[in-house]
């Protein structure tokens, strides 16, 4: 069978047929190999809908900053001085440059390195030096920082878009708030801290990422080590993800597409329901055992809800494009070029105001951080191997197509529901079907980004 091979590049803002590369059962290999798109995307996805930039608790106090990425922009994502949450461009209004290159600090004005203008953390120009070479007004708002004009956050979860014409940021995360909110809620107030990242970086397109953050189906296969190690022990049988065992799909978790790309794979009803449920498939982090003891004489029956409060929470959500929670840890794909792409993992703290959880906290969240050494570390390698194999596959241009038709045309096993959830079994790729028409209808839009400086 001969088929027509790489499709025509049209030009201008219409690079391609969109229809032809993404289709019902299949996508193009130019996707995620072809720079011009991956440029695209920079405006038409990271900069037109609700990108995470990161959360509350690593900027509580006021002139609190850490430097991330809107895209490829380079971002100061700031508590100013009067407790507004800004992100701003990290570029000097003069000639350009980063303003900062740290990534954290406290910063009530922010120093070029070059020539030494001087911003306030509102992004206004506070001062140059030998102003009298100037015939110029600095009173011009044109010399004050540019930033985002729109952030938002959703229950500490801060967001941000460039496009005024984007819905809110409620709207956008929609159906995707539900589990967010769980999550959130089994955290004692429903608060969190948000620690250390472990960084990460891989050799291929950030899309690989997010096709499989919901991906059910590679886990027995690509995780086999993981999964073997946590349950070599007799005694710890079906410890971890071990419910992909068998025929995941016969098993009550579920995926479910959520609208506007986001996706959420729950695999909360796999697990019992009851105090230590959770703690009992936690999988085994050297030295947990001794805090589980430590803990258990101390409190008792009671130490079986402190435990579960240290144990992952079996969930993928994840929201498009660039963010994902799974078991307690914050998952933030960054894109670098069309082949690369930075991972990184922060774990979550859990907080306690109120001194509910009698002097146990410091235990939980060293118990917490420990589940960091089981999927963060031994799981995400093996993902990463997919993903840069994937992209060297991508290589052979002569072979187009990428398939994601799994459960595609079989009666009854794709549900659509009444609130427009589309739910599948586990190992289901409606999630990546739906995700991508999403993407189609926004790399074909003609968003009206902006930036904004203070008055
Ligand atoms: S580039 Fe910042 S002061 Fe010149
Ligand atoms: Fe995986």
């Amino acid at each position: 069978m001969l088929e027509k091979l790489n499709p025509p590049r049209i030009g201008g803002a219409n690079l391609y047929d969109w229809d032809d590369l993404v289709q019902e059962d299949r996508v193009h290999r130019l996707i995620y190999t072809d720079p011009a798109i991956f440029a695209l995307e920079m405006t038409n996805i990271f900069g037109a809908v609700w990108v995470y930039l990161g959360h509350e608790s690593q900027i509580p106090a006021n002139d609190d900053y850490i430097t991330v990425r809107l895209g490829l922009r380079p971002i100061i994502l700031l508590r100013d001085s009067h407790g507004k949450i800004r992100a701003l461009f990290n570029r000097c209004a003069h000639r350009g440059t980063t303003l900062c290159r740290k990534d954290k600090g406290s910063a009530r004005i922010f120093t070029c390195p070059y020539h030494g203008w001087s911003f306030l953390n509102t992004g206004k120009l506070r001062a140059v030096p030998w102003p009298d070479g100037y015939a110029c007004d600095f009173n011009d708002p044109k010399y004050n920082v540019a930033q985002v004009p729109r952030v938002d956050s959703y229950r500490g979860f801060i967001f941000a878009t460039l496009n005024p014409d984007a819905p809110s940021l409620i709207d956008y995360l929609g159906a995707i708030t539900k589990p967010i909110d769980e999550w959130l809620d089994r955290q004692p107030k429903g608060l969190i801290r948000v620690c250390e990242a472990n960084r990460l970086k891989y050799r291929g397109n950030w899309k690989l990422a997010y096709d499989n953050s919901g991906d059910g189906y590679h886990v027995v296969f690509s995780h086999r080590s993981l999964l073997e190690m946590e349950n070599r022990q007799a005694d710890v049988a079906n410890k971890g993800m071990s419910y992909y065992k068998n025929s995941p799909d016969t098993a009550p978790m579920y995926i479910a597409y959520m609208g506007h790309g986001h996706h959420f794979k729950d695999k909360r009803p796999n697990i019992q329901k009851r105090a230590g449920g959770l703690w009992a498939v936690e999988g085994p982090a050297p030295g947990s055992e001794h805090y589980a003891e430590a803990l258990r004489r101390r409190f008792g029956a009671r130490a079986e809800d402190i435990l579960d409060l240290a144990s992952s929470e079996p969930v993928n959500i994840n929201v498009f494009p660039n963010f994902s929670l799974l078991g307690n840890h914050i998952q933030v794909f960054e894109p670098i070029s069309v082949d690369e792409t930075d991972v990184t993992w922060y774990g979550t703290a859990v907080v306690d105001e109120d001194g509910a959880l009698h002097g146990a906290v410091d235990e939980i969240n060293a118990l917490r951080m420990r589940t960091q050494e089981q999927f963060p570390n031994f799981g995400e390698v093996d993902d990463l191997a997919n993903f840069e194999e994937i992209q060297r596959g991508l290589a052979c241009q002569e072979d187009e197509w990428i398939y994601m038709h799994r459960g595609l045309g079989i009666p009854g096993r794709v549900k659509t529901h009444d609130n427009g959830i589309i739910t599948a079994p586990a190992t289901d790729e409606v999630f990546m079907r739906e995700y991508i028409k999403e993407w189609k209808r926004l790399m074909k839009a003609a968003p009206k980004l902006v930036a904004q400086r203070e008055p």
